[in-house]
């Protein structure tokens, strides 16, 4: 519509089509017309004031069927849109493409490779990692949404001083039996137990410097942790519905240190600073970052170095994105520098998408409970068994189908809580609060939706290719507006990489919907088929948009 605007414009005014459709607004209350174009601009260019210009805009258009009125107010020219030809073009559009509505090409033929979630091995699976893994699922569903070819991709923390500690400590305290049945826990407690004698600390390096050199028997302990850990994370994937097209680790890019510092040698970027190997980017505001410790040993940054170089070559990505925490800002600015300037063109197309963390209700970090670490699993099972016990409420349900609900409800719940906020900032991990049925909630979504379906149930709605539709009310006119903005919001959100957006979006819809549907009485009435359509385009572009913040809905509830 924007597009529509924007060419009857140009006819009038001496500026392209591109730079009209920028300064088109949607006005804060349908009284103010659908779409508004403020004249304050073009005053000096024009030699006019914004009031004149708006009124000459007015007095020139024709009007056409694509709008209701159009109308001078002050500075604004605003446009109502004729909502007859809006209901039908908004509605056959969404029920023809379903799944689809929304969706665009945009960002055909282009490959964004997109890394995710990335937690540490042998390590709990941290809250940390879920924001990451939530936020990176969503948008790589919003990517693809747009037409872009999207490489998913989870880094483990797979290699690094840790494993000479674990590796030490095993040999100590390890205990089969217990690693196979609950690899984490033994793990952990066996770390613990290392960083608490610091008598351990030269063997653990010199373990770790061992295994860099390719030692064989802590090779094998170490793919052992791997293993387990890896098959520990899947669970919780699963659990999650999300999944990875490939899923690498710091431990590839080890052996591929020689080749980093090779290149950093040769462009001369390389300094020797108390036996260790850095790079000064002081001159660049970022620090200094180290390549080699003392001992040899690599670290983080030289394994992320080589790992993009690795990927670009392999997966020839036009943007590279990473979804971590904040805290590593520095990290990747360092990183993304030094690519660059090792001479690698495609260095500014990595981005780093930072997310803030969760706080606990004490405004504290989220990471662990009454100084008890928090387990993944144990999150997941509590919120399933909150959700579970909420349903049983209302009604008795089959075992199966009560497990299915309180699943769905359970990710709708954490999914949601999490994506409605903007990323970047910290936000209060608060279940009960996500779980509500009330408000701006995950919960209250999946219900809005499994209440559109069942009206449609119920009256055995099936969508015809030329639907009989009455002229909208002013309440219809604005809920179909916003099923028609869906397209512009998904491309909206991918550019400004912001899941919230979706989220707000299909909270804003539900809110119209349910207020809608309360006022008007639809099934029995003379406007019923009507009526009908308009439930199942609100369900259709909800599910849509629920889809790409990775939330699947029920159709019963
Ligand atoms: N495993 C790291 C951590 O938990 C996150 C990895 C982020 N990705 C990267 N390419 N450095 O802190």
């Amino acid at each position: 519509m924007k597009e529509k605007i924007a060419e009857l414009l140009q006819e009038h005014l001496p500026f392209t089509s591109d730079k009209l459709m920028l300064l088109i607004e949607s006005p804060p209350d349908p009284k103010m017309g659908d779409y508004a174009f403020p004249c304050f601009s073009l005053a000096k260019e024009l030699k006019k004031s914004p009031q004149e210009i708006a009124q000459d805009i007015v007095s020139k258009i024709k009007n056409t069927s694509d709008f209701e009125n159009i109308e001078a107010k002050g500075p604004y020219v605003n446009f109502f849109v004729n909502r007859m030809s809006l209901a039908r073009e908004t509605i056959i559009s969404i029920l023809k493409k379903k799944n689809k509505y929304g969706s665009s090409t945009n960002q055909s033929g282009k490959k964004i490779l997109i890394e995710f979630s990335s937690p540490n091995i042998a390590k709990p699976f941290g809250i940390g990692h879920l924001r990451s893994t939530i936020i990176g699922n969503s948008l790589s569903k919003i990517a693809s949404f747009q037409g872009a070819k999207v490489v998913r991709l989870n880094y483990l923390g797979d290699w690094g001083t840790q494993f000479g500690k674990l590796i030490v400590g095993y040999e100590r305290w390890g205990n089969d039996k217990k690693l196979k049945s609950n690899p984490i826990s033994h793990l952990l407690d066996i770390y613990v137990k290392v960083n608490a004698d610091p008598e351990l600390e030269q063997p653990a390096r010199d373990a770790f410097r061992k295994l860099e050199e390719g030692n064989k028997k802590y090779t094998a302990l170490w793919k052992k942790f791997r293993a387990l850990s890896l098959k520990s994370f899947n669970s919780i994937y699963n659990e999650l519905g999300v999944s990875f097209d490939v899923v690498s680790g710091e431990s590839l890019y080890n052996k591929k240190k020689e080749s980093v510092l090779k290149s950093l040698k040769s462009k001369n970027l390389l300094k020797e600073s108390q036996g260790a190997l850095i790079v000064d980017l002081e001159n660049k505001g970022l620090g200094i970052c180290l390549i080699q410790k003392s001992d040899g040993s690599t670290i983080y940054a030289t394994r992320d170095i080589a790992a993009a170089i690795d990927r670009h070559t392999k997966y020839k990505f036009d943007e590279m994105w990473y979804e971590v925490g904040s805290e590593q800002r520095l990290h990747f600015k360092q990183v993304f520098s030094l690519l660059s300037m090792l001479g690698y063109p495609w260095a500014k197309n990595c981005v780093h998408i930072d997310h803030g963390l969760y706080l606990d209700s004490d405004g504290k970090k989220f990471s662990t409970r009454k100084g008890k670490t928090v387990y993944m699993e144990d999150i997941l099972k509590e919120t399933e068994q909150i959700a579970s016990d909420e349903i049983n409420k209302r009604e008795k349900l089959s075992k199966s189908e009560l497990s299915k609900r309180a699943h769905a409800i359970a990710l709708a719940a954490i999914y949601y809580g999490d994506l409605k906020n903007y990323r970047a900032s910290d936000m209060l991990f608060d279940i009960d609060r996500f779980l509500s049925f009330e408000g701006d909630t995950g919960p209250y979504l999946l219900y809005s939706y499994a209440r559109a379906a069942s009206i449609l149930r119920k009256a055995k709605f099936s969508a015809k290719p030329s639907p009989k539709l009455e002229v909208p009310s002013d309440s219809e006119k604005e809920l179909i507006n916003l099923l028609a903005s869906f397209t512009e919001k998904a491309s909206e959100a991918f550019e400004q990489k912001a899941p919230h957006l979706i989220a707000h979006y299909a909270y804003n819809i539900s809110q119209l919907f349910n207020e809608w549907y309360h006022q008007e009485k639809i099934i029995g009435s003379s406007r019923e088929e009507h009526g009908l359509y308009i439930v199942a385009s609100y369900a259709q572009v909800l599910k849509n948009s629920l889809s790409l913040l990775g939330i699947p809905v029920l159709e019963r509830m």
